[in-house]
């Protein structure tokens, strides 16, 4: 199934790389040549989306005035979240966007690919969803024990390696669990497609983790009624760079650079290794 339409969720406040962030979004900072959620609207554009919905915030009109120029043929809408309720909070202000069509939900801090080989992964999560007449989707990748509280934390249908191949049926999903309480290894790696369904539950869902409302648990509760939620994972490929610490942003933005066919060599000649 080709998935059209997008919401982009921009409006954390992006505390950890203040004071970079003081007056410059974090979606806006560069990953080589270009801001981090432009990478992400061109990875999306490239995925066959043609309409995203940006959930910002008063404060981030930057965003919007930068995409004036840059939209990369996609039809942008904006709409804003006034206080930081959490991530679930955000995509129910996309209730309605899509109609009765599945919508990607695709974090703007965070792109898929090194910039240059751009994931298809929200394409994959599309086909994921049709084939399995699931409910949700959501992209995974694996990491180390102790990173897993920093994540969402899929529990899957046989383990880690259950299963057809790439894709996962869930038993559960849990928010930034404490390492030993963490069902697998493999965590939600910024991208899903939902069903309108999952709109439904999201007006219901209650705040959890940090008094936020966790997109994670309208997931939990649709796999808790029996429906199928899959699980894509990435390809070995399709590395995650997103700037939710300077430690990240750093590494993501030599890697995009390096990776960019004009920047990579530039950069090259003058930082000889
Ligand atoms: C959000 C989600 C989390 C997911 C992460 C990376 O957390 O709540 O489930 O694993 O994005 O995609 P955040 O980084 O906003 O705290």
């Amino acid at each position: 199934m080709v998935i059209t339409d997008a919401v982009v969720p921009v409006a954390g406040l992006g505390t950890r790389l203040l004071p970079a962030t003081r007056a410059v979004p974090k979606e806006l900072l560069p990953l080589g040549r270009l801001p981090v959620v432009q990478h992400v609207v061109e990875e999306l554009a490239a995925c066959g989306i043609r309409r995203a919905l940006f959930v910002t915030a008063p404060h981030k009109a930057a965003i919007r005035r930068h995409f004036d120029e840059e939209h990369a043929g996609v039809e942008l809408h904006y709409v804003d979240q006034h206080a930081p309720h959490g991530l679930g909070d955000a995509v129910r202000h996309a209730t309605g966007f899509a109609g009765d069509r599945p919508v990607a939900v695709a974090l703007g801090d965070c792109l898929l690919g090194d910039g240059h080989r751009r994931s298809d992964v929200v394409q994959r999560l599309g086909a994921a969803l049709e084939a399995h007449g699931a409910a949700a989707a959501v992209a995974v990748e694996e990491v180390a024990a102790d990173a897993v509280s920093r994540y969402g934390v899929i529990d899957p249908v046989g383990g880690d390696g259950g299963g057809d191949g790439d894709v996962l049926l869930l038993r559960g999903i849990v928010e930034k669990p404490a390492p030993a309480d963490a069902p697998s290894r493999l965590v939600v790696a910024a991208r899903y497609v939902l069903a309108p369904e999952v709109f439904e539950l999201l007006a219901h869902t209650p705040p959890g983790l940090g008094d936020e409302v966790q997109l994670t648990d309208a997931l939990a509760a649709l796999v808790a009624s029996g429906r199928p939620v899959v699980a894509v994972r990435l390809r070995p490929d399709e590395r995650r760079h997103d700037v939710g610490s300077f430690a990240a942003y750093a590494r993501s933005f030599v890697e995009v650079a390096e990776a960019d066919p004009e920047l990579g060599p530039a950069l090259r000649a003058v930082t000889p290794r």
